[in-house]
C-alpha cells in the first residue's frame, strides 16, 4: 500500500517575544521560577501588529510551496485549523488562498478548502481528513495543504496569561511523504466537557485547573482506545512521544501518565520494583479514594526513579524545546512538538528513519487522539530546512507596556488606539483589516 502522510513541513512564529521572567514576572510580582520551571516556558511569541491566523497560515505555507517549487495546480485541499477565526461563514482557507494566489502561478479555484474546529485538536484532525481523502483516492495525483494557526491569547490577568502564544504551522500531505507516515492506527477518548470555551469571544473562558484534569482523562481514554486497535504499547515502541503542549508542565503529567500505562506487566516495572526495593504498582483497593490516593503515591515514585526519567530525557524532553521560547501555539503545538522532537535528533546526529512517534493530540471540550507515525528517510533534509532557531532569535523583546498594547491590538471586542508596528514586514503577507486579504 502506497504510504501517505507528512511530506514537508514549515513554521512561522509571531514576530514579537515576551521574556516571561524578565518582563511579566516582575509585574505580576510571581517568581520567575514559576514560569520557567512550573508552567516550563521561558518566552512567549505574539503577533506584531501587521500579523494575524491568515498571514502567519499564508505565510508558513507560502515558505512550504516556495522551498518544494509547488504551484497551485498540485494542491487539491487547502484546510485550516483554528479556534481563533474572525468569520463564522467564510472558512479561513479561502482567505490564505486569495494570499497564495497573488504570487504563485494560477489559482486553487479547483482545491476543497474548509476549517476546522474543535480547539487544538482540529490541526490533527484536519491531518486526518487529508489522509482519509488521499487513501479514498480523492486526490488526482494532488497534495493536501493543511494549515495550523492560530493566537493564543487570554484576557489579562487569567492565569493563562503564562502560557500564551502566536504562530502557524504548514503541511504538506502526501502520497510516499518524505517525512513521517500516518497509520490506519488511532484512538480517541471524547467527552462533552466545558473546561475551556470561546462562546463569540476572543478571549477563551478557561476553568484551568479542570482543563488538566480533562486533559489526562481524555488522553488516558485514547491511549486505551489506541492500544484496542495497536495492541498494548511499551515505552520502547517510540523514539518520540509528541504531545499537545499548552505549555511543557502539562506534557510531564501526560508523559508520566502514558509511560505509567506502558510498563503494565512489563520487564520495566519489574526493574522499578528493584529500582525502589518493592513492587511498586498497587494491586488491591478497597474503595475508589483507595485507588486515587494509591496510584498517586504510585505516581510520586515512578516519576523519581532514574528508569522513568532516562525514558523522558530521551522520548519526552526533545519535543518541548521550541514549545519553551514561544509557548502555546493551540492547533499548532503538537505539530511543533513533533518538529522540535525530530530537530533535536537530528541535532544529536541520530538516525531514526523507520522508527516510531506516539502522537498525543487535544482539544478542550473535549478529545483526545493518539496515533502512531513512522520516520521517513527524507525525514533529515525536512528538518535541516526548518528556519524556526532563526525566527526565534529574530523576534523583537517586547516591554510589559508594549505588550499591553499589543494585546489590544489582538482583541477583535477592542478598538486600539495605538496600531503602530514593532518591526518592519519583510517580503511577507501583512494583514489589511479585518475580513481583506493580506498583501505581500
Ligand atoms: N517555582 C517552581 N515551580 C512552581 C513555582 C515556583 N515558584 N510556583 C508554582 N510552581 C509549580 C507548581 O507546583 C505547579 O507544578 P505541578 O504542575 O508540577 O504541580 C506548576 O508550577 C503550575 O502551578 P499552578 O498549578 O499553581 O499554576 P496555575 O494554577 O497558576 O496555572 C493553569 C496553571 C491553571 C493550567 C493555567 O496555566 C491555565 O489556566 N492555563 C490555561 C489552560 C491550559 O493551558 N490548560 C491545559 C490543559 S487544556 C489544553 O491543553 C488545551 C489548551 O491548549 C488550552
Amino acid at each position: 500500500m502506497t504510504a501517505v502522510g507528512i511530506d514537508a513541513i514549515e513554521i512561522h512564529t509571531g514576530k514579537l517575544k515576551l521574556d516571561l521572567a524578565e518582563t511579566l514576572a516582575p509585574v505580576k510580582d510571581k517568581d520567575p521560577e514559576y514560569y520557567t520551571k512550573g508552567i516550563g516556558l521561558a518566552a512567549s511569541s505574539f503577533p506584531d501588529t501587521y500579523e494575524d491566523i491568515v498571514t502567519m497560515g499564508a505565510n508558513a505555507a507560502y515558505k512550504l510551496m516556495d522551498r518544494r517549487g509547488l504551484t497551485p495546480q498540485d494542491i487539491g485541499r487547502i484546510d485550516v485549523a483554528t479556534e481563533s477565526a474572525f468569520d463564522n461563514s467564510k472558512p479561513v482557507s479561502t482567505y490564505v488562498a486569495g494570499c497564495l494566489e497573488q504570487v504563485f502561478d494560477g489559482d486553487f479555484h479547483h482545491a476543497n478548502k474548509g476549517e476546522r474546529k474543535f480547539a487544538c485538536i482540529s490541526g490533527t484532525q484536519s491531518l486526518d481528513d487529508a489522509y482519509n481523502w488521499i487513501r479514498a483516492g480523492r486526490n488526482r495525483g494532488r497534495s493536501a495543504l493543511v494549515i495550523a494557526t492560530d493566537t493564543a491569547l487570554y484576557a489579562r490577568g487569567d492565569a493563562g496569561e503564562a502560557t500564551q502564544g502566536a504562530g502557524a504551522v504548514a503541511m504538506l500531505i502526501s502520497e510516499e511523504p518524505d517525512l513521517v507516515e500516518l497509520s490506519t492506527e488511532q484512538g480517541y477518548g471524547s467527552a462533552d466537557e466545558t473546561d475551556f470555551l470561546k462562546p463569540n469571544q476572543q478571549f477563551p473562558s478557561v476553568d484551568g485547573k479542570r482543563s488538566v484534569q480533562v486533559y489526562l482523562a481524555r488522553m488516558r481514554e485514547a491511549l486505551e482506545d489506541f492500544e484496542s486497535v495497536a495492541g498494548d504499547t511499551h515505552p520502547d515502541d517510540f523514539v518520540l512521544g509528541p504531545f499537545h503542549t499548552p505549555f511543557p508542565g502539562m506534557v510531564r503529567k501526560a508523559a508520566l501518565l502514558a509511560y505509567r500505562h506502558m510498563i503494565r506487566d512489563t520487564e520495566i516495572e519489574e526493574q522499578l520494583a528493584d529500582e525502589v526495593g518493592r513492587q511498586p504498582r498497587p494491586e488491591a483497593f478497597d474503595s475508589d479514594e483507595d485507588y486515587v490516593e494509591a496510584m498517586g503515591d504510585y505516581t510520586d515514585l515512578l516519576k523519581g526513579t532514574d528508569t522513568y526519567q532516562e525514558w523522558y530525557d530521551s522520548t519526552i524532553a526533545p519535543t518541548l524545546e521550541i514549545s519553551r521560547e514561544v509557548g502555546n501555539w493551540y492547533t499548532g503545538s503538537v505539530h511543533i512538538a513533533r518538529a522540535s522532537g525530530l530537530k533535536a535528533m537530528l541535532e544529536a546526529g541520530e538516525d531514526i528513519t523507520g522508527d516510531r512517534l506516539l502522537v498525543g493530540s487535544y482539544g478542550s471540550g473535549a478529545q483526545a487522539e493518539i496515533h502512531a507515525e513512522t520516520v521517513r528517510e527524507g525525514w533529515k533534509e525536512e528538518i535541516a530546512a526548518l528556519t524556526i532557531d532563526e525566527q526565534i532569535a529574530a523576534r523583537r523583546d517586547i516591554s510589559f507596556e508594549e505588550y499591553e498594547r499589543v494585546h489590544d491590538v489582538h482583541n477583535h471586542d477592542k478598538q486600539a488606539d495605538d496600531v503602530e508596528e514593532f518591526t518592519s514586514p519583510e517580503d511577507e503577507f501583512v494583514f489589511d483589516g479585518w475580513g481583506r486579504m493580506g498583501e505581500r
